[in-house]
């Protein structure tokens, strides 16, 4: 947030839209969101349509603080106010069974409701202004990298929001981890900024994760956090090799240079080196992809970091950004 100043002006005129049945785009921690009145169906129904997002794809309200929980949620379960307590403000999210205030518009026709309290405090100081739940779902185009920045955010909507608030760049990078709590034992249904160590650790028990963790198997995985170029992972030790080939077969070849690799053993058109610390990475992750994007390459090739920490929501991330693409999907380079 260094150099960026949200002033009370701003925070109330974002409200105010929002009171409207506007759109903002706001900072949280993990990445952008794009802000609707969650209690308004026809606001939270143009979100979908900025997005090009099917209809059926539920959304996060994001709440000021966990005293709102008994106002969106019908039963609160004690592990919820345990994880709530622990993590809260923070990149966590919570599938819970929704209150009658939540429309279905919101929840994508689901009876279970997604919530969470973002730290960060622009986010926080207009969740304050405002009073109500805000649906937001991730600031970019249907199937496209999240944006990290106000001005990923214009490049991905443009017009299409009526405000974007700059927080300057989240911090956290990735999405919040969503956590399950409506079945009989908590499961994590996305890996994101909390990690599942942490979570094992407050719950004092194991938690299963999603089949994504496994070896990658074509069809399973439609891509979504995708860049333009194709992602094609591969071992770290096989980068060199696969670059050589890709650029013999005509490819413009981009690397996310794992921090193994000295970056002159690799010859590619753009290559970035990924920082050791995974905090590090999960940071810059979107950042990167948007950057080699823009270098031109139209092949990416990656390599899985290590699924510990914060490791395990950027290989999910990785994995996803790889998978099968439908030629209609926005990631694809014929859009
Ligand atoms: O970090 C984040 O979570 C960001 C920031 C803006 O808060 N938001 C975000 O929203 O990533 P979105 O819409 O891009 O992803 C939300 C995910 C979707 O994969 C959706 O399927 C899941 O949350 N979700 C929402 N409600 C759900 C529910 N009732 N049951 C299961 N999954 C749900
Ligand atoms: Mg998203």
């Amino acid at each position: 947030m260094e150099g960026v100043t949200v002033r009370t002006m701003d925070i109330e005129k974002a409200a105010g839209l929002l009171r409207a049945g506007g759109l903002v785009a706001f900072p949280t921690e993990t990445v952008y969101g794009l802000g609707a009145n969650a209690e308004d169906a026809a606001a939270v129904s143009r979100t979908f349509q900025a997005k090009g997002r099917p209809p059926n794809h539920p959304l996060i309200v994001h709440l000021a603080g966990a005293h709102q929980l008994d106002d969106w949620v019908a039963d609160v379960p004690e592990t919820a106010r345990l994880l709530a307590e622990r993590f809260w403000p923070g990149p966590l999210t919570l599938v819970l069974p929704r209150s009658p205030r939540v429309p279905l518009e919101a929840t994508g026709g689901l009876e279970t409701v997604a919530v969470r309290v973002p730290d960060h405090p622009v986010a926080l100081a207009l969740l304050s202004a405002f009073g109500g739940g805000i649906t937001a779902p991730s600031a970019n185009r249907f199937g496209s990298v999240s944006p990290t920045t106000a001005e990923h955010v214009h490049t991905e909507l443009g017009d299409r929001v009526d405000l974007i608030l700059d927080g300057g760049p989240s911090d956290v990078g990735v999405e919040s981890t969503i956590v399950d709590l409506t079945g009989p034992t908590p499961a994590i249904l996305r890996p994101g900024g909390v990690t599942r160590e942490d979570l094992e650790a407050a719950l004092g028990h194991p938690l299963a994760v999603p089949a994504t963790s496994s070896v990658r198997v074509p069809g399973q995985h439609p891509s979504h956090y995708a860049p333009r170029a194709r992602v094609v992972l591969v071992a770290a030790d096989d980068i060199p090799a696969e670059a050589d080939r890709a650029r013999e077969a005509g490819h413009r070849v981009g690397v996310l240079l794992p921090p193994s690799l000295a970056p002159e053993t690799v010859t590619a058109q753009a290559v970035r080196p990924v920082p050791a610390s995974t905090a590090a990475y999960a940071r810059g992750l979107y950042g990167f992809l948007r950057e080699l994007d823009h270098s031109g390459c139209d092949l990416i090739l990656a390599s899985l970091p290590g699924e510990e920490g914060l490791g395990l929501a950027i290989a999910n991330r990785l994995r996803r950004a790889a998978g099968p693409r439908p030629s209609s999907a926005p990631g694809h380079h014929a859009r």
